[in-house]
């Protein structure tokens, strides 16, 4: 069984307490958050405000995507918020030892998201410290955008690595998974799916989330 994290980002936005009713009653485990600040990456989402409300809609562990600069000033506001789980970017951290550090004293679970172009490697020191890795697989920023084939890759060299340091870490990846390819991601080592389009465009939401449920390795 794979973990199910349905991004909010594909929801509509008029009808997001329904959104949220729909994923409190499907077997998804997470609700994937996706911050933009339209400086990092070329689009704006939505923000602290929003998480607030839709913490006190959902029963699922909430996953918070920080696709922000400087996140580490903002931690504690989403905190606040009620945030699960943070994810900050490599790329927008040149402390990042700090904001993982930052992130557990605020009890959350700390996460490290990596571009595309970003190698797994560059995660060795830190990955003792985390809880998840995502990788990012297309480029951060929109919804609905085609899966990077190489990503596959980089998933296997992830698992590979954690497997080797004998570490608790899970892997998610994030960007056009679909029913279809997420097999393949996890038998490459994927322990948790994000699908923002696959789950919202479905003509059955909570029969999609299942069907991601059930892909096991
Ligand atoms: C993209 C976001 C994703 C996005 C995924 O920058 O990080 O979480 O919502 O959307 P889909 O599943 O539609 O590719
Ligand atoms: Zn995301």
């Amino acid at each position: 069984m794979s973990i199910v994290a349905p991004s909010l980002l594909a929801a509509n936005f008029l009808r997001l307490e329904d959104e949220c009713k729909m994923i409190n009653e499907s077997v998804a485990d997470w609700l994937h958050l996706d911050v933009m600040d339209g400086r990092f990456v070329p689009n704006i989402s939505f923000g602290i405000p929003v998480i607030e409300h839709v913490r006190k809609a959902t029963t699922k562990i909430c996953d918070v995507h920080l696709m922000i600069e400087a996140p580490g000033d903002l931690v504690p506001a989403f905190k606040k918020a009620g945030a699960d789980n943070i994810i900050v970017h490599w790329e927008t951290c040149p402390n990042l030892h700090r904001n993982i550090q930052q992130i557990r004293e605020l009890g959350m679970n700390p996460a490290v998201a990596i571009n595309p172009h970003t190698p797994v490697f560059l995660l060795e020191d830190i990955l003792p410290d985390l809880h998840h890795v995502l990788i990012m697989t297309v480029n951060p920023g929109f919804g609905a955008q085609k899966f990077i084939p190489h990503s596959l890759e980089k998933v296997k060299q992830l698992r590979k690595l954690i497997d080797d340091k004998k570490l608790n870490v899970l892997i998610e990846v994030d960007g056009g998974v679909t029913v279809e390819n997420a097999q393949d991601l996890v038998n490459a080592g994927a322990d948790v799916l994000v699908a923002g389009n696959t789950v919202f465009s479905s003509t059955d939401p909570k029969e999609t989330i299942q069907k991601l449920k059930a892909v096991s390795r």
